[in-house]
């Protein structure tokens, strides 16, 4: 059988999971792909006594492991951005195949390095960037390659999506959650890449670029965190018949293509909606087949190295094979990656929840929708709590209310007149509404 040699960069969550998952199931791996994949090199900053290395040639430094001779692929698992980079350049420099978890590194500096391996005739996987055990990019590039895809949308970080449902369950705020998923392991090390979407923005973009044949584009995507969210909100927009979840929105649309990441209401009745606690998932809409959707952990040390391995054996596969036989890293081959001019936020056309207070006086719901209608906005749904007094002894009364589809810099225009009428109170609250349909 062909020997493979895997050396593994980082020995902690994701890289000790990889170690095992590869240790464990060897006899499979090998029945499946026919090579004998073993890891003969590691690169670790400190002792591990839980793993077996005998055998094993240990580095400190991951830049000598990535130029060592008899390694095959290269595995990263150091997070980051500045020495991550370092290692993959190094690794394709050196003629090596890689693989890696890394959706900052993939998302901002994935075009260079494309390049570079396309230039060099190796591979670079990222299966466990996006959504950590669910193989959504093999679907996506793979699976749904008959496909013109429309859009796709997603819950794509754990840590986000665990909050929002523990607020939702058990009417918690966000800072005490926040610290909970903190102290469970969930969040990324700073934990505001979860809250405040950039890290589902990685995954977003990874995905887009995937779906849409354009190119990374992460610096282009609009994004909105979860940590303004108001326990009323999600209160109030259950009544509504809508669960508020943090979404990952990518959609082809007749002036370019929408890429988002914002808190989002999706109907009760929607699969996404009901997707909780710490999991995963994203939705498909494709020409062909229709709606799809992927489901599972996005996160933790076995989930993510189930995409690792999977991405190992499809580079030992086809060690040998002419880099143009193989398929794209992008979905699409490099000379199809182009176009795709990303629509600013203000030019996207959705449905949107508004919450205000307002001081309970005759008239003023006349005033506020008077607003809505000259801009053209009609109201599809609408709820209006008995008036209790604010902090500053004020009878005020709580309104939330559901618009139709409209352009957001109308949306916004008449945002700002009703927050000018006298009786409304302070701001308005805007999420936005996806009826994925
Ligand atoms: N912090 C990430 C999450 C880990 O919560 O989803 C996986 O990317």
């Amino acid at each position: 059988m062909k020997p493979v040699n895997i050396g593994i960069c980082g020995l902690g969550t994701v890289g000790g999971g990889t170690f095992n998952v590869l240790a464990r199931n060897n006899t499979q791996i090998s029945a499946r792909t026919g090579c004998d994949i073993r890891v003969t090199h590691v690169a670790i900053r400190s002792d591990k006594p839980e793993f077996d290395l005998s055998g094993v040639t240990v580095f400190e430094d991951v830049l000598e492991l990535a130029q060592a001779d008899g390694v095959d692929v290269v595995v990263e698992t150091i997070g980051g951005y500045d020495l991550a980079k370092a290692l993959v350049l190094t690794a394709i420099e050196h003629g090596k195949h890689v693989v890696t978890a890394n959706k900052a590194l993939i998302a901002e500096h994935g075009n260079e390095i494309f390049a570079k391996a396309e230039a060099k005739g190796v591979s670079v996987f990222f299966e466990a960037a996006v959504a950590g055990g669910i193989p959504i990019i093999k679907a996506v590039r793979e699976g749904l390659a008959a496909n013109r895809i429309e859009w796709l949308a997603g819950i794509i970080n754990g840590t986000g999506n665990f909050i929002l449902t523990e607020m939702k369950d058990k009417s918690r705020d966000f800072a005490d959650v926040l610290k909970e998923a903190q102290a469970l392991g969930y969040a990324e090390a700073d934990p505001t890449f979860d809250v405040e979407g950039i890290d589902a923005c990685h995954k977003l973009v990874i995905l887009a670029s995937l779906a849409f044949g354009i190119p990374l584009s992460f610096e282009k995507a609009f994004t909105e965190g979860i940590s303004k969210i108001a326990p009323q909100d999600v209160v109030l927009a259950e009544e509504l018949g809508f669960n508020i979840k943090h979404l990952g929105i990518a959609r082809q649309v007749e002036t370019g293509v929408e890429l988002r990441v914002h808190p989002t209401l999706i109907p009760q009745s929607q699969l996404l909606a009901n997707v909780h606690g710490v999991m995963n998932a994203v939705m498909v809409k494709a020409d062909a087949v229709g709606p799809t959707m992927y489901y599972g952990p996005g996160a933790g040390a076995e989930p993510t190295a189930s995409s690792i391995v999977a991405d190992i054996c499809d580079i030992a596969r086809q060690i040998d094979a002419p880099l143009d036989t193989k398929v794209p890293p992008l979905a699409f081959r490099p000379g199809f990656i182009d176009g795709g001019e990303v629509l600013p936020i203000d030019a996207v056309t959705t449905e949107y929840y508004l919450r205000f207070s307002a001081k309970d006086e005759a008239g003023v719901m006349n005033h506020v929708t008077q607003v809505l209608g000259d801009a053209g906005i009609s109201i599809e749904a609408m709820i209006q709590k008995a008036p209790g007094f604010d902090d500053n002894a004020t009878k005020v009364a709580t309104v939330a209310l559901i618009t139709d589809a409209v352009i957001e810099s109308n949306m916004k225009q008449a945002l700002a007149s009703i927050e000018k009428v006298d009786a409304v109170q302070g701001s308005v609250t805007l999420i936005r509404v996806e009826s994925l349909a």
